[in-house]
């Protein structure tokens, strides 16, 4: 059987999304706590980035599923002293059932996978999370009780959360409206395949009016240049998930960030620590999610 990669979220039909949120469900009632899919074998995780929840939430959830987790750094493997990506996902794929990357340039996720006869799991590339809104998906639907529908607005930076958030939005058949600032929009690709759910606006509340859900991240991630950090700083100020931002959304309104979080930044303290925010329910949720899409890749 030909093995399968979930590199960007359109890995996965909505119909699969839909089981997977089910399972992970399941996973989280604890009703399953027998099942070992992955008994007697052994995942890698190749990270070029720091990470807590993503690593410890695939570490943990290996374990749980009866596999061994092996955490590899870029800089303790042979690639960061030159050995090609072809031939250390060749490698890595003699040894391993699936392997978990987490990397710069989506393009080297997609190098591995290429070359890799076992599935591989993108566990953030610049341009990409999606276990982050597998994870996020079952947030929502655990406090909204439905996915079709629900109007989310995505405030900030148009980077590798917002775009997997647009193709999951488009998959569940969702709304979203991003707030971006000029020029930190999401990528163009992912925006010239969207419907017209999805919309891109400048000013926060044009976005956050009547929302279901307001989610943000960080306004410098991991591997942004010298260059555009500078410029962020003075262009993000007024995209933040504040107490009157907050006002503009539905009362009900769930909170999301994927974490970490910059409190004063991107989010105030009172909102991410405030009776909307579901931030630590949705952070424990990758333990879950990612379980699912384990036992559905890996064989
Ligand atoms: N949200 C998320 O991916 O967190 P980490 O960077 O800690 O893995
Ligand atoms: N956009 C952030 C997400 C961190 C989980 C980054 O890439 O650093």
């Amino acid at each position: 059987m030909k093995k399968r990669d979930f590199l960007t979220i359109r890995d996965f039909t909505p119909t699969e999304i839909a089981a997977l949120l089910e399972r992970a469900a399941e996973f989280k009632s604890g009703m399953t706590s027998g099942d070992k899919p992955l008994f007697g074998k052994s995942v890698g995780m190749l990270f070029y980035k720091t990470s807590t929840r993503t690593r410890i939430s695939f570490e943990v959830g290996i374990y749980q599923l009866g596999g061994q987790p092996l955490y590899i750094t870029q800089g303790q493997s042979q690639l960061s002293r030159g050995e090609p990506i072809a031939d250390t996902a060749r490698v890595f794929s003699r040894y391993l059932s699936g392997i978990v990357i987490r990397t710069f340039e989506h393009n080297i996720a997609a190098e591995f996978a290429a070359y890799s006869s076992v599935p591989v799991i993108n566990g953030l590339t610049d341009t990409h999370h999606p276990c982050q809104i597998i994870a996020d998906l079952m947030t929502i639907k655990e406090k909204k009780g439905r996915l079709e529908g629900i109007k989310i607005a995505y405030i900030g930076d148009g980077n590798n959360v917002a775009n997997s958030l647009i193709e999951g939005a488009l998959q569940m058949g969702m709304d979203l409206a991003v707030a971006s600032p000029e020029g930190y929009e999401p990528s163009p690709g992912i925006l010239k395949d969207a419907a017209s759910r999805i919309t891109v606006v400048t000013d926060p509340k044009d976005a956050a009016a009547g929302a279901d859900c307001l989610y943000t991240d960080v306004w410098i991630s991991m591997g942004d240049k010298e260059e555009e950090i500078a410029d962020k700083q003075s262009k993000f100020a007024a995209y933040q998930i504040n107490g009157k931002l907050l006002s503009y959304a539905k009362p009900d309104c769930t909170v999301l960030h994927c974490l970490p979080a910059h409190r004063g930044q991107e989010i105030t303290d009172a909102v991410i620590e405030g009776p909307n925010s579901a931030v630590f329910d949705q952070a424990e949720n990758r333990l879950h999610t990612q379980k699912a899409v384990l036992e559905m890749l890996i064989k």
